[in-house]
């Protein structure tokens, strides 16, 4: 029984006595939009007894090799040259048992990362993990997008689709309907300024990364989206004397789709990981649809009145010819 007793006093101090370092659990980190040009490993002991650097011994390992480690007793850093960008977060506070480490996001690899501190006769490690955000998975050599894969896909898509259909609007209503030269000149300089900035917008747009050139680009495709309105409205007044209540609803939709996309940039535009992107799609979606909407109501008017209203060509051929049996 004695035996038992000094067994089980024995067994506490080796426990207690041989006692690992702790650690703040901190199992993975994201690596995403939102984080800036640096990236924190951390790394906290919580049970130092010292609180003096002389006794400490800190290694970081990324997948198992050393890439950076801090000898106490000679305050010496040594580091890897694939890691030059790491550094303790704060070096005055190594004696508090913070040993975090701040690496350049682009330097930093995904993977696990394992911190391993010594002091004195007492040790112990950590693991984080660096992990892509789910949310734009990426590979950590790249840029990550702003915006999800299937987002970005949409946004691209449906701003090409709404600038062919506006010109497949403008060329059925300029061959079917009488329109001013002035005016065809017009559409066409308008058509062509929101093409331009369509086709710029996107070429920003596809560089990925949360940066101000892919803001621009975004803004560009979104803000002179506005100009497709008044663009169909004016299509519409080459085609109808008075407008019909139906052309008044589609440019009312068209509108209402423009304010939508705006509010879902405006949403989208603050945020590393915009939650908001099927707002601003929303919009360019009901843009699109009310432009192939509106074409092929343009179509289905330009085909009735060849039916009803003899085009004006035929009527001067028949006068022609009417012409010519006089003459006979
Ligand atoms: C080290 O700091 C801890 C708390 O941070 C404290 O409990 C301990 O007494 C300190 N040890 C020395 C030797 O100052
Ligand atoms: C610090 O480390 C470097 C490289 O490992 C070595 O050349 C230098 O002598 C060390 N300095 C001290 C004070 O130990
Ligand atoms: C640095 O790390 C790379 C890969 O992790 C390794 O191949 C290389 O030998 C390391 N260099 C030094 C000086 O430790
Ligand atoms: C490091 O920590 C100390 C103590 O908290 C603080 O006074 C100092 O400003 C910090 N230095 C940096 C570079 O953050
Ligand atoms: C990191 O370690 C965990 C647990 O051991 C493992 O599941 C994971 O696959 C590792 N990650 C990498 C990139 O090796
Ligand atoms: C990153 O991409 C390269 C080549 O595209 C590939 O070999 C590597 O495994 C990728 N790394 C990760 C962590 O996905």
């Amino acid at each position: 029984m004695w035996m038992l007793c000094v067994w089980w006093v024995l067994l506490g101090t080796l426990g207690a006595g041989s006692a690992q370092l702790s650690f703040a659990k901190v199992p993975y980190l994201e690596i995403n939009n939102c984080n800036g040009p640096k990236i924190i490993l951390p790394c906290v002991v919580t049970n130092l007894k010292d609180n003096s650097s002389m006794a400490m011994f800190v290694s970081w390992q990324f997948q198992g090799n050393q890439f950076f480690s801090y000898d106490g007793v000679n305050d010496n850093i040594t580091k890897n040259n694939s890691f030059n960008t790491a550094n303790f977060l704060n070096r005055s506070m190594i004696p508090y048992g913070i040993v975090s480490l701040s690496v350049s996001t682009k330097q930093a690899r995904l993977g696990n990362y394992t911190c391993e501190v010594t002091e004195g006769n007492r040790e112990g490690k950590t693991r984080v993990e660096l992990r892509e955000s789910s949310a734009c998975p990426k590979n950590s050599s790249e840029i990550v997008p702003w915006f999800k894969p299937v987002e970005r896909f949409s946004i691209i898509s449906i701003i090409i689709l709404i600038v062919i259909l506006y010109w497949c609007q403008f060329i059925i209503v300029a061959k079917k309907f009488d329109m001013t030269f002035e005016k065809k000149i017009g559409l066409s300089v308008t058509g062509l300024l929101i093409s331009i900035f369509a086709v710029i917008g996107t070429i920003f747009y596809v560089q990925g990364g949360y940066t101000a050139l892919v803001k621009t680009g975004i803004g560009l495709i979104v803000v002179p989206a506005i100009i497709v309105v008044p663009l169909l409205y004016f299509l519409f007044t080459s085609v109808f004397e008075k407008q019909p209540l139906f052309a008044v609803i589609l440019l009312a939709l068209k509108a209402l789709g423009y304010v939508i996309a705006v509010a879902g940039f405006a949403l989208c535009v603050t945020e590393c990981l915009p939650k908001y992107g099927a707002v601003l799609i929303a919009g360019l979606a009901i843009i699109s649809a009310v432009a192939a909407i509106g074409l092929i109501y343009i179509i289905i008017i330009g085909s009735n009145l060849k039916d009803h209203q003899p085009p004006r060509k035929a009527v001067e051929e028949s006068l022609n010819d009417a012409k010519g049996v006089m003459l006979e």
